[in-house]
């Protein structure tokens, strides 16, 4: 595939949206093609299946397979169609949200959601996941009074364990993730985020005067 596939994660509130939406401008200012998306709402079957997360009882699993179905359909319809006419493609979450989130909040078992992501993205890995890192206790502060989403009502227990789980996942996988500080201005948080993708593009030839 000719593109590139850059992926953005972190916690609530740690400016995923706004730093996703910047890093697309800039890129775009290069000259290149830019793709904008996210997860779970990339494709309508992605965006219809947010809606039965307000639902309860839903089991760790239940919700895996949830993600898993928006995300086979995101690969299949946005994702490998931009790689493959040479976009760069800047996903708002992707496969390591589900390790975060139901693997290690909910305790789904890691190895199983492993399975699933690479059954339900065909092997499409991130080129480079920016992984904007921060308290969630500040994260959640940050949403204020706005309505709240099923996950984002969950308690800081829970968000705690999904932050420890992106740190863990980012050990392992150094050359992939990078992390960064998402507690800084959003102007130096989006400076880091240029030069972590400026690198991959001059690694990967695609560097456009950055
Ligand atoms: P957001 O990224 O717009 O905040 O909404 C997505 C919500 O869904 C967020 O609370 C994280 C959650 N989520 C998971 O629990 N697992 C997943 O695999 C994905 C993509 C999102």
């Amino acid at each position: 595939m000719a593109g590139s596939l850059i992926t953005v994660e972190g916690v609530e509130g740690s400016g995923k949206t706004t730093q996703c939406r910047l890093l697309a401008e800039w890129l775009r200012g290069q000259g290149h093609r830019v793709s904008e998306t996210s997860e779970p709402d990339g494709s309508p079957i992605g965006a219809a299946v947010r809606a039965i997360f307000e639902q309860d009882g839903l089991t760790p699993l239940t919700e895996a397979l949830l993600f898993m179905a928006a995300r086979q359909q995101h690969v299949a319809q946005v994702i490998t169609p931009a790689l493959n006419a040479g976009d760069i493609v800047v996903s708002d979450r992707y496969a390591d949200a589900t390790l975060a989130y139901q693997g290690y909040g909910r305790g789904l078992d890691l190895q199983t959601i492993r399975e699933l992501n690479a059954l339900a993205t065909g092997g499409v890995v991130p080129d480079l996941t920016l992984l904007l890192d921060l308290d969630p206790g500040v994260g959640l502060e940050r949403l204020g009074g706005r309505a709240r989403d099923a996950f984002e009502r969950l308690d800081l227990a829970f968000h705690r364990k999904v932050r420890q789980g992106y740190l863990d996942l980012a050990r392992e996988e150094k050359n992939r993730i990078v992390v960064l500080d998402a507690e800084q201005p959003v102007d130096r948080l989006q400076g880091e985020i240029r030069k972590a993708v400026g690198d991959l593009l001059r690694r990967r030839g695609q560097a456009r005067g950055v």
